[in-house]
């Protein structure tokens, strides 16, 4: 069994709009629903583990996922004060029957079935996989008086940002979660799941193609960016 963990306990500090950015709609719908539908859609995915904000569940549950018909979502459940904190409850909810797990950001709406299939493939051939895409720009350090680190400049072609979804054999990102948490719980630095994997399993992790539209809404104009994408898709799907 394949269970999706979906991250939407944040408060979307640098959106800087009146609600957490979960909630806000892009084209008439709220934002957290476009990746709930595309992995309900998916015939790999058999159940979901949707996280909100303490004291949200009800409210999500029914405005949310009965008001969608996302029967897939198992349980919505309270995350907690960082990322890692809400996806620390959630793994609490796996049984051992959900072999492999994909854990998604709820800001990510431009999700796409090829890119979860992706992600499953690679977690089930090496252990873990996340999604990701060569940078485009060209990426400098900094140094703390705002000047480039000049023999720094990092090689573009091995440079990738990563997208979720990160995909794991559940039994052993647990594994991961309960050193970092026996060892104190610190969130610092600490902003992916593949970090997870990397420091406490000391492995690496499987990079497959993302998808550059698989863009992250974190600032007002991102959103925008979305509606875009959003528009651009429907029009070359009818
Ligand atoms: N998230 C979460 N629990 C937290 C923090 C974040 O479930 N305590 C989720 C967010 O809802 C989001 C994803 O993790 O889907 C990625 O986080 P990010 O883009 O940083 O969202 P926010 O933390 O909400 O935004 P900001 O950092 O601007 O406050
Ligand atoms: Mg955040």
């Amino acid at each position: 069994m394949n269970t999706a963990i979906i991250l939407a306990a944040g408060s979307g500090r640098r959106m800087e709009a009146d609600t957490p950015k979960q909630y806000i709609e892009l084209l008439g719908k709220p934002m957290m629903v476009y990746s709930l539908e595309v992995f309900q859609a998916c015939p790999q995915i058999d159940d979901i583990i949707l996280v909100v904000a303490e004291g949200d569940e009800e409210y999500v549950q029914k405005e949310i996922v009965d008001a969608y018909h996302l029967g897939k979502v198992r349980k919505v459940i309270a995350g907690g004060k960082e990322r890692c904190d809400s996806v620390w409850n959630a793994l609490q909810h796996l049984t051992e029957r959900s072999a492999y797990v994909l854990i998604h950001d709820s800001a990510r709406p431009m999700i796409s079935e090829g890119v979860i299939e992706r992600v499953l493939t690679g977690a089930k051939e090496h252990g873990s996989a996340v999604a990701g895409e060569p940078l485009k720009d060209t990426v400098k350090l900094r140094n703390s008086r705002g000047f480039t680190l000049d023999t720094l400049t990092l090689p573009r072609n091995a440079v990738w940002m990563v997208q979720t979804p990160q995909g794991f054999r559940t039994d052993l990102i647990c594994e991961a979660y309960r050193i970092w948490k026996s060892e104190g719980g610190n969130t610092r630095g600490i902003t992916d799941d593949a970090m997870m994997w990397e420091i406490y399993l000391n492995r690496p992790v499987k990079i497959v193609e993302g998808d550059y539209a698989n863009l992250k809404v974190t600032t007002p104009e991102d959103r925008l960016l979305a509606e875009c994408l959003i528009r651009y898709r429907q029009e070359n799907l009818d």
